[in-house]
Protein backbone atom coordinates (compact mmCIF):
# COMPACT_ATOMS: atom_id res chain seq x y z
CA UNK A 1 0.00 0.00 0.00
CA UNK A 2 1.12 3.56 -0.88
CA UNK A 3 1.25 5.78 1.59
CA UNK A 4 1.37 8.76 0.13
CA UNK A 5 -1.53 9.97 -1.66
CA UNK A 6 -1.98 11.78 -5.15
CA UNK A 7 -3.88 15.19 -4.74
CA UNK A 8 -5.82 15.70 -7.90
CA UNK A 9 -6.65 19.47 -8.81
CA UNK A 10 -10.20 19.79 -10.57
CA UNK A 11 -13.76 19.40 -10.58
CA UNK A 12 -15.45 18.05 -8.10
CA UNK A 13 -16.16 14.75 -9.80
CA UNK A 14 -12.63 14.15 -10.95
CA UNK A 15 -11.44 14.91 -7.70
CA UNK A 16 -13.56 11.61 -5.97
CA UNK A 17 -12.82 9.55 -9.60
CA UNK A 18 -8.50 10.39 -8.77
CA UNK A 19 -9.63 9.64 -4.72
CA UNK A 20 -11.73 6.65 -5.23
CA UNK A 21 -9.21 4.17 -6.30
CA UNK A 22 -6.96 5.14 -3.60
CA UNK A 23 -8.97 5.10 -0.66
CA UNK A 24 -9.80 1.75 -2.21
CA UNK A 25 -6.01 0.84 -2.02
CA UNK A 26 -5.83 2.26 1.27
CA UNK A 27 -8.21 0.23 2.70
CA UNK A 28 -7.12 -3.39 0.88
CA UNK A 29 -5.90 -5.71 3.01
CA UNK A 30 -6.73 -4.14 6.44
CA UNK A 31 -9.32 -5.17 8.15
CA UNK A 32 -9.60 -3.03 11.42
CA UNK A 33 -12.25 -0.75 11.16
CA UNK A 34 -10.79 2.09 13.61
CA UNK A 35 -7.90 2.00 11.04
CA UNK A 36 -9.67 2.47 8.19
CA UNK A 37 -12.13 5.28 9.30
CA UNK A 38 -9.01 7.00 10.14
CA UNK A 39 -7.35 6.62 7.20
CA UNK A 40 -10.48 7.68 5.10
CA UNK A 41 -10.81 11.07 7.51
CA UNK A 42 -6.85 11.74 6.43
CA UNK A 43 -7.83 10.87 2.93
CA UNK A 44 -10.62 13.42 2.41
CA UNK A 45 -9.20 15.87 4.49
CA UNK A 46 -6.12 16.35 2.51
CA UNK A 47 -8.74 15.75 -0.91
CA UNK A 48 -11.12 18.41 0.09
CA UNK A 49 -10.07 20.09 3.51
CA UNK A 50 -13.53 20.18 4.63
CA UNK A 51 -13.72 22.02 8.45
CA UNK A 52 -14.68 18.29 9.93
CA UNK A 53 -14.66 14.95 8.60
CA UNK A 54 -16.19 12.01 11.26
CA UNK A 55 -17.42 8.91 12.25
CA UNK A 56 -19.48 8.08 15.15
CA UNK A 57 -19.98 5.39 15.89
CA UNK A 58 -22.96 3.11 17.91
CA UNK A 59 -22.64 1.71 21.26
CA UNK A 60 -25.12 0.98 23.65
CA UNK A 61 -27.73 2.95 21.93
CA UNK A 62 -25.74 6.27 21.66
CA UNK A 63 -23.24 7.38 18.82
CA UNK A 64 -20.09 8.11 20.14
CA UNK A 65 -17.01 9.99 18.89
CA UNK A 66 -14.78 7.90 16.42
CA UNK A 67 -11.89 9.09 14.33
CA UNK A 68 -11.67 12.33 12.72
CA UNK A 69 -9.91 14.86 11.40
CA UNK A 70 -10.85 18.71 12.36
CA UNK A 71 -11.51 20.35 15.65
CA UNK A 72 -12.88 18.74 18.88
CA UNK A 73 -16.36 17.67 18.77
CA UNK A 74 -19.03 16.02 20.73
CA UNK A 75 -18.65 13.02 21.97
CA UNK A 76 -21.66 11.19 22.45
CA UNK A 77 -25.14 11.87 20.33
CA UNK A 78 -28.88 10.52 20.70
CA UNK A 79 -30.69 8.43 18.58
CA UNK A 80 -33.01 11.38 16.57
CA UNK A 81 -30.93 13.89 17.68
CA UNK A 82 -29.23 16.69 15.58
CA UNK A 83 -28.07 15.96 11.80
CA UNK A 84 -25.93 12.46 12.76
CA UNK A 85 -29.16 11.27 15.45
CA UNK A 86 -31.19 11.72 12.77
CA UNK A 87 -29.25 10.06 9.71
CA UNK A 88 -29.36 7.28 11.83
CA UNK A 89 -32.91 7.36 13.58
CA UNK A 90 -33.97 7.50 9.43
CA UNK A 91 -31.08 4.93 8.04
CA UNK A 92 -30.57 7.48 5.19
CA UNK A 93 -28.08 10.38 3.96
CA UNK A 94 -29.03 13.61 5.19
CA UNK A 95 -27.82 16.81 2.97
CA UNK A 96 -28.10 19.76 5.05
CA UNK A 97 -27.54 22.76 3.10
CA UNK A 98 -27.86 25.34 6.04
CA UNK A 99 -27.16 23.93 9.34
CA UNK A 100 -28.91 26.62 11.02
CA UNK A 101 -32.37 25.67 9.46
CA UNK A 102 -32.07 22.02 10.42
CA UNK A 103 -34.14 21.86 14.23
CA UNK A 104 -31.68 20.57 16.73
CA UNK A 105 -28.94 20.68 14.81
CA UNK A 106 -25.84 20.37 17.60
CA UNK A 107 -23.18 23.11 16.73
CA UNK A 108 -20.31 21.52 17.66
CA UNK A 109 -18.12 24.70 15.57
CA UNK A 110 -19.96 28.06 14.53
CA UNK A 111 -17.51 27.63 11.93
CA UNK A 112 -19.64 24.99 10.41
CA UNK A 113 -22.37 26.03 7.35
CA UNK A 114 -23.44 23.07 5.86
CA UNK A 115 -23.32 19.05 6.50
CA UNK A 116 -23.59 15.69 5.25
CA UNK A 117 -24.54 12.48 6.78
CA UNK A 118 -24.05 8.95 5.33
CA UNK A 119 -25.47 6.46 7.88
CA UNK A 120 -22.84 2.79 8.00
CA UNK A 121 -25.26 0.12 7.71
CA UNK A 122 -24.16 -3.21 8.06
CA UNK A 123 -27.16 -6.13 7.18
CA UNK A 124 -29.53 -3.32 7.63
CA UNK A 125 -28.23 -2.07 10.59
CA UNK A 126 -26.74 1.41 11.37
CA UNK A 127 -23.57 0.95 13.28
CA UNK A 128 -22.45 4.22 12.64
CA UNK A 129 -23.05 7.50 10.45
CA UNK A 130 -19.93 9.44 8.39
CA UNK A 131 -20.50 13.10 9.28
CA UNK A 132 -18.98 15.95 6.89
CA UNK A 133 -19.12 19.54 8.07
CA UNK A 134 -17.98 22.35 5.85
CA UNK A 135 -17.46 26.38 6.50
CA UNK A 136 -19.29 27.02 3.27
CA UNK A 137 -23.26 27.20 2.51
CA UNK A 138 -24.45 24.87 0.67
CA UNK A 139 -21.09 22.70 -0.21
CA UNK A 140 -22.54 19.11 -0.77
CA UNK A 141 -24.40 17.81 -3.23
CA UNK A 142 -25.64 14.40 -4.89
CA UNK A 143 -22.11 14.02 -6.14
CA UNK A 144 -20.93 14.18 -2.71
CA UNK A 145 -23.82 11.83 -1.81
CA UNK A 146 -22.77 9.22 -4.37
CA UNK A 147 -18.81 9.15 -4.09
CA UNK A 148 -19.53 9.25 0.26
CA UNK A 149 -21.71 6.53 -0.02
CA UNK A 150 -19.32 4.35 -2.52
CA UNK A 151 -16.52 5.40 0.02
CA UNK A 152 -18.57 4.10 2.83
CA UNK A 153 -19.27 0.69 1.04
CA UNK A 154 -15.66 0.32 0.25
CA UNK A 155 -15.05 0.77 4.08
CA UNK A 156 -17.80 -1.92 4.91
CA UNK A 157 -17.00 -4.72 2.51
N1 LIG B 1 -23.50 18.77 13.76
C1 LIG B 1 -23.70 17.38 14.10
C2 LIG B 1 -22.96 17.00 15.35
C3 LIG B 1 -21.60 16.48 15.10
S1 LIG B 1 -20.46 17.67 14.77
O1 LIG B 1 -20.87 18.46 13.62
C4 LIG B 1 -18.97 17.02 14.51
C5 LIG B 1 -25.17 17.09 14.26
O2 LIG B 1 -26.01 17.99 14.29
O3 LIG B 1 -25.48 15.91 14.36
Amino acid sequence: MAEDLHILKGSKEEQYQSLLPQIQGLLEGETDLIANLANVCGALKEQFNWLWIGFYLVKNDELVLGPFQGPVACTRIKKGRGVCGTAWAKAKTLVVENVEKFPGHIACSSLSKSEIVIPLLKDNVVIGVFDIDSVLLNDFDETDQLYLEKIVELILL
